[in-house]
């Protein structure tokens, strides 16, 4: 049995009295209605993760930062590393987030670096790829799946696969509220698995815990969360209101 995993990643919302109240309701809200075999993961901004790993009393959740940098340290003014993410608490990270890779310029190499940098410290990751709306539409999304996977994840083995989420997000549901169907979703997310057999061997594929993400909200999470290869979800704006976050948790929780 994969594990199910919904995981909130906040970008760049909250102030820490924001975040601590937000997790108030979220504990209180999830006491009544424990999650049986949902593992909840909240990515805070770094300027939260120490407050909210101190007041986290509920053990069903766990928390992550959004990103790390691609060294362990050094001179990079304003960058934050995985060990002073681990020491804040986290214990997984999001690296590959497509904020990222549009913003920020992160490439292949960066992120596999990053990757390599959160797995030797120890930090579980949660590596997200996906095609932009142009690579659809011209049929590219399988090429860029099978680059983004060959990529981003080089070097590494099936070991190393075992402390690592994929998070397929298509990057024209992100933030836009059109959400993939639950068609397309599967149709990708059973293609990941295929590709990571043939990169990675082990049977590894079957294994992973591949997230959907992108417009995850609690309308669409039930459907979206009963297809086959659909392990859970990465959510964005719906994770910022307790309630919506709750909903998507439950459908997961409903969820074969
Ligand atoms: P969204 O964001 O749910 O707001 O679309 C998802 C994500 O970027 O991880």
């Amino acid at each position: 049995m994969r594990q199910k995993v919904i995981a909130g990643n906040w970008k760049m919302h909250k102030t820490i009295s924001e975040g601590l109240k937000l997790v108030e309701q979220l504990q209180t809200k999830l006491a009544k209605n424990p999650p049986t075999q949902t593992r909840i993961i909240i990515c805070p901004p770094f300027t939260s993760l120490t407050a909210i790993r101190d007041a986290l009393q509920d053990r069903n959740i766990e928390l992550g930062a959004q990103n790390i940098a691609w060294e362990e340290e050094g001179a990079y003014t304003g960058e934050i590393s995985a060990k002073m993410v681990k020491s804040a608490g986290a214990r997984y990270t999001i690296i590959g987030h497509s904020e990222r890779r549009t913003y920020f310029k992160e490439d292949a190499s960066t992120i596999n670096k990053k990757i390599k940098v959160a797995l030797k410290n120890k930090l579980k990751v949660i590596h997200c790829i996906g095609e932009s709306l142009e690579e659809r539409e011209q049929n590219l999304t399988k090429e860029i799946i099978v680059n983004q996977l060959e990529w981003d994840l080089k070097d590494l083995d099936s070991a190393d696969l075992k402390n690592i989420i994929i998070a397929y997000e298509p990057v024209w549901a992100i933030g836009t509220g059109k959400t993939a169907t639950p068609e397309q979703a599967q149709e990708v997310h059973q293609f990941i698995r295929e590709i990571l057999d043939a990169i990675f061997k082990d049977g590894i594929g079957k294994k992973m815990t591949v997230l959907y993400g992108g417009s995850v909200k609690p309308i669409n999470a039930k459907d979206l969360l009963a297809q086959p290869d659909l392990d859970g979800a990465l959510v964005g704006g719906a994770c910022l209101k307790a309630n919506d976050f709750l909903q998507i948790i439950q459908a997961s929780e409903k969820s074969e």
